[in-house]
């Protein structure tokens, strides 16, 4: 699959090589978005990274993207850092970046900068809907196409579930006439399941955007069985509890033995506890700092836990 106007793929990857000369790293051959599922736990023969199919689409995708809440919301994107950070995504093998109308000039700054950078075909852009009506959804919808600077989404998620018997319906007929590829529903709290679990069984989008992490693991005792049973790929947010997992271990060295599973620091235990869900899609961590963004993506190379060795996990940050 071409996941974005296939028109600027050889301008994009030249200036992305360049980019990336600059900063010493040399992007491998091959690297665009794989055309064809390559399985469960299949990783990308050029980057190494973990891929997870889309069972609704057949496609795959990078199993760690990138969150731009708060982090992505400035003011002149050409003069911070994060164009840095998103060419350094792209050529480490991200490719998923979520958005939303509720993350201030978040979605104008991808935009910007995938245009900058030209990679803009090597990303799996999603964002959201997120207001009251048909009209007004339509409205914002359109504004986020053009902050994004693109024709076609590869998701379109209800923020929050705010509206969705509404937004669905228009969601699907743009899936139908090729403007998004996924439809999808998001929430970030336990005390929404209910609602979030009855919306999967009723409507099957092909996405679910969920909070879960070692901090908040209510989502294993149904949410992420059921979407696997339906078919519904699942986006994981907030993994680090919105950084508090930090504080929990601040001062603590990670065990020795989280080597087993290739793990060499605190953000990747975090974030390979939540990829060795099989139902688990992609992780989503924001951050707008590089070394931080290098650390999360290595979560996606490299071995996983195992059972034995998630529940030493939990064992290890209880008593933290
Ligand atoms: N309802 C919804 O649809 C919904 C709700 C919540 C979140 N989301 C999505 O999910 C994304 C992730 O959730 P989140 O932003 O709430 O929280 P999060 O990803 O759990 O945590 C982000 C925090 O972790 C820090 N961080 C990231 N990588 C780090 C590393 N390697 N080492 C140390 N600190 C690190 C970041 O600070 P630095 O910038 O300093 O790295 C930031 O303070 C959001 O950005 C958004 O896209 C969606």
């Amino acid at each position: 699959m071409e996941i974005g106007d296939s028109r600027t793929v050889d301008d994009g990857r030249r200036r992305v090589l360049k980019t990336l000369a600059n900063g010493g790293m040399a992007l491998a051959s091959g690297a665009l978005h794989a055309s064809k599922p390559l399985g469960e736990t299949a990783a990308s023969s050029d980057t190494g990274m973990l891929r997870r199919p889309v069972p609704s689409s057949g496609d795959s995708i990078a199993a760690v993207g990138l969150g731009t809440y708060e982090s992505f919301d400035v003011v002149d994107a050409a003069s911070s850092a994060l164009e840095a950070v998103l060419a350094r995504f792209v050529a480490l093998g991200g490719e998923l970046v979520d958005s939303s109308p509720m993350y201030g000039h978040s979605e104008a700054v991808i935009g910007e900068l995938a245009a900058r950078l030209g990679v803009r075909n090597r990303l799996f852009l999603a964002t959201k809907v997120w207001t009251r009506g048909h009209a007004e959804g339509v409205r914002q919808m359109e504004t986020s196409f053009s902050r994004l600077r693109t024709m076609r989404l590869e998701l379109m998620q209800v923020h929050n579930l705010v509206d969705w018997r509404v937004h669905l319906p228009t969601l699907r007929e743009w899936r139908n006439q090729g403007r998004i590829r996924h439809v999808g529903v998001t929430h970030y709290h336990a005390s929404a399941y209910r609602e979030v679990e009855a919306v999967l069984r009723a409507e099957k989008p092909d996405f679910l955007q969920i909070n879960y992490s070692m901090a908040e693991r209510e989502a294993e005792a149904r949410l992420l069985p059921l979407a696997q049973d339906l078919g519904i790929a699942v986006i994981v947010n907030r993994p680090f509890a919105k950084a508090s997992l930090f504080s929990q271990v601040r001062g603590q060295p990670l065990p020795a033995w989280a080597a087993e599973f290739d793990c060499a620091s605190w953000a990747q235990f975090f974030l390979k506890f939540i990829l060795a869900q099989p139902a688990v899609s992609c992780v989503i961590p924001a951050t707008s700092k590089q070394p931080h963004l290098e650390d999360n993506l290595a979560a996606g190379r490299g071995r996983l836990p195992d059972a034995r060795q998630r529940a030493r996990m939990v064992e290890t940050l209880a008593r933290t």
